[in-house]
C-alpha cells in the first residue's frame, strides 16, 4: 500500500471513531438526562397529589377531583391496587387506556413505547379511601421529545459523514503536501540510478529536517560510491600495469626461447631465469593485491585479542634477520607488555616497515619500544637511502615508489605501505614517517593506551 493512501486511510478511521464514539456518548446523555428531568417533574406532581390527598376528606369524589386538577395537558392518572386492578382512570385522550403497570411496594419510573407513542410513568404508593394503599401511576406523552432524539440522532449523523468527507479531503491535500517533496527526492533519485552516475541532489526547498538529512545521507553516499569506485577504477589500471611489465618479460623470453633455447645453452639459462624471477613477482603481486581486498571482510578485522607484544617483536625480529641475513636490532626497557590487538595484522604491519628498512639500508636495522605519556612508541630505524621530502605524503599510494627502477630490481610492489596504512587505520595505530635522503629513514607507531597494559 502506499505510504499516501496508508495515511490516510489511519487518520480518516481514526478520526470518524473517535467521532462515532464522542456522538454516541452525546446522544445518550441527551436523552438520559432529558428523560430524567421528565420523571422528576412527574415525581413532584406525584407529590403535590399525595399531599392534597393527605389533606382531603379522602371520599372517592375529593380524590378524583384532586387527580383531575393535577392531570397534565397529554397524560393520564391510573390508581392501581394491590391485585393490578385499575380502581380509577383519567385520561387525556383515549391511547392512555391500556396503559397500566403491576403494583409496587415502592416508588417506581419508567420509559414504555407502545406503537409511535412515548411515554414516561412515576408510580408512587399512596393512602387510598379505606386507609388502602394503591399505586398511582402518572404518565406523560413525550413524543415530542422523543422526535427531538431523533432529529439529534440523524443531526449527529449527518455531522459524522460530514466530518468524514471533509477529513478524507484535508488528509489528502496534507499528505499530498507532505508527501510531495519525498516524491521529488524519489524522482531524482531514480533518475540518477537510470544516469548510472554518482550525481548529487539538490535539497528540495521548504522541507522538513528529516529529508534535509535524507538529502544529505543520500549525497554521502553518492560520495562514497564515486570514491570507491575510482580507487577501484584506479587499482585496477594501477594492476594491470604492474603486471604488464613481467607478462611482457616473460613473453619475449619465452619467445627468444622458442628460437635459440634449443641450440643456445646460456640463452636458456638467462630466459629460465628471467621467467622464473617474473612469475616470482607476478605471484608477489597476486597476494599482495589479495592482501587488499581481504581488508574488506569486516569479520576478520574483528579478531581482536590480548598477546604478549614483546615476545611477538622478538620473534619478527629473529625470523626477519635469518631470512634476510641482516644484523635488526631490538632495545626496550619494558619487563612486559600485553596488547589488545588484532595480532595477525599487528605481525604483517610490523614486517613491512622492517622489511621496508632492510630492504632500503645496508647498515643494521635498530628497532625500540619506549613509553611515552600513557602510549607506546615502537621506532623502527634505518640508516639507508631515505625518502625525499617530496615523495614522503606519496609513499602511502597503491603501487607508488620513488624510484621505480631500483624497487624493480628490490621485487617492490608498491602495495607495501598501503597495506601498513590500512591495517594500522583499522587497529587505530598512528604512523609518523621521518625521514632525510642518504640519512634514513624513521617510522613512529603509536599504540594507544587503550589497547595496551605495561608491565615494568
Ligand atoms: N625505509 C625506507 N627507506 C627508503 N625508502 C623507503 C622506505 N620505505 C619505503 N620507501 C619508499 O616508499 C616506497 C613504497 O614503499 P612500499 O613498502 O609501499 O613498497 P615497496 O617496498 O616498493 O614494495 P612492497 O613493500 O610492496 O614489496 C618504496 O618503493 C620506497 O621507494
Ligand atoms: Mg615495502
Amino acid at each position: 500500500m502506499k505510504l499516501r493512501t496508508k495515511i490516510q486511510l489511519y487518520t480518516t478511521v481514526m478520526i470518524v471513531l473517535t467521532l462515532i464514539v464522542v456522538n454516541i456518548f452525546v446522544y445518550i446523555s441527551f436523552k438520559n438526562n432529558a428523560i430524567r428531568s421528565e420523571v422528576h417533574q412527574l415525581e413532584n406532581r406525584a407529590i403535590n397529589i399525595i399531599k392534597e390527598l393527605e389533606k382531603s376528606n379522602k371520599t372517592k369524589r375529593d380524590n378524583e377531583e384532586i387527580i383531575v386538577n393535577h392531570l397534565l395537558s397529554d397524560g393520564s392518572v391510573t390508581v392501581v391496587d394491590k391485585s393490578n386492578k385499575r380502581k380509577l382512570q383519567i385520561m387525556t385522550k383515549q391511547q392512555y387506556r391500556n396503559l397500566i403497570e403491576n403494583y409496587k411496594e415502592k416508588q417506581t419510573d419508567k420509559y414504555i413505547t407502545r406503537g409511535d407513542h412515548h411515554f414516561v410513568m412515576v408510580s408512587v404508593p399512596v393512602l387510598w379511601e379505606d386507609k388502602e394503599t394503591v399505586n398511582l401511576q402518572i404518565y406523560e406523552n413525550i413524543d415530542m421529545k422523543h422526535e427531538s432524539f431523533e432529529n439529534l440522532k440523524w443531526i449527529l449523523i449527518g455531522s459524522t459523514i460530514m466530518v468524514t468527507i471533509i477529513t478524507f479531503i484535508l488528509n489528502m491535500i496534507i499528505t499530498h503536501s507532505i508527501l510531495k517533496p519525498i516524491h521529488l527526492l524519489i524522482n531524482k533519485m531514480s533518475k540518477i540510478h537510470k544516469t548510472k552516475g554518482y550525481e548529487k541532489i539538490e535539497s528540495v526547498e521548504n522541507t522538513s529536517k528529516e529529508l534535509d538529512d535524507l538529502t544529505d545521507t543520500f549525497n554521502l553516499m553518492m560520495k562514497r560510491l564515486s570514491e570507491q569506485e575510482e580507487k577501484e577504477q584506479s587499482f585496477i589500471a594501477n594492476a594491470s600495469h604492474e603486471l604488464k611489465t613481467p607478462i611482457t618479460v616473460i613473453k619475449s623470453y619465452s619467445e627468444m626461447l622458442k628460437r635459440f633455447g634449443k641450440t643456445k645453452p646460456e640463452v636458456l639459462e638467462e630466459g629460465l631465469d628471467a621467467i622464473h624471477e617474473e612469475a616470482k613477482r607476478m605471484s608477489y603481486l597476486a597476494s599482495q593485491m589479495l592482501q587488499i581486498t581481504s581488508f574488506h571482510d569486516q569479520s576478520k578485522n574483528e579478531e581482536v585479542r590480548s598477546f604478549e607484544l614483546i615476545n611477538v617483536l622478538q620473534r619478527i625480529v629473529k625470523k626477519l634477520s635469518v631470512t634476510h641475513q641482516r644484523n635488526i636490532e631490538f632495545k626496550t626497557h619494558i619487563k612486559s607488555l600485553n596488547a589488545k590487538l588484532n595480532q595477525e595484522q599487528f605481525i604483517q604491519l610490523i614486517t613491512i616497515f622492517i622489511d621496508n628498512a632492510i630492504k632500503y639500508s645496508d647498515k643494521d636495522v635498530v628497532i625500540s619500544l619506549n613509553q611515552r605519556n600513557k602510549n607506546v612508541i615502537l621506532q623502527i630505524e634505518d640508516k639507508g637511502i631515505g625518502i625525499p621530502a617530496e615523495s614522503l605524503d606519496k609513499i602511502f599510494n597503491r603501487f607508488y615508489r620513488v624510484d621505480k627502477a631500483r624497487t624493480r630490481k628490490t621485487g617492490g610492489s608498491g602495495l607495501g605501505l598501503y597495506i601498513a596504512k590500512e591495517i594500522a587505520q583499522t587497529n587505530d595505530i598512528g604512523i609518523d614517517v621521518q625521514s632525510e635522503l642518504s640519512q634514513g629513514t624513521t617510522v613512529k607507531l603509536t599504540i594507544k593506551e587503550q589497547y595496551i597494559e605495561i608491565f615494568n
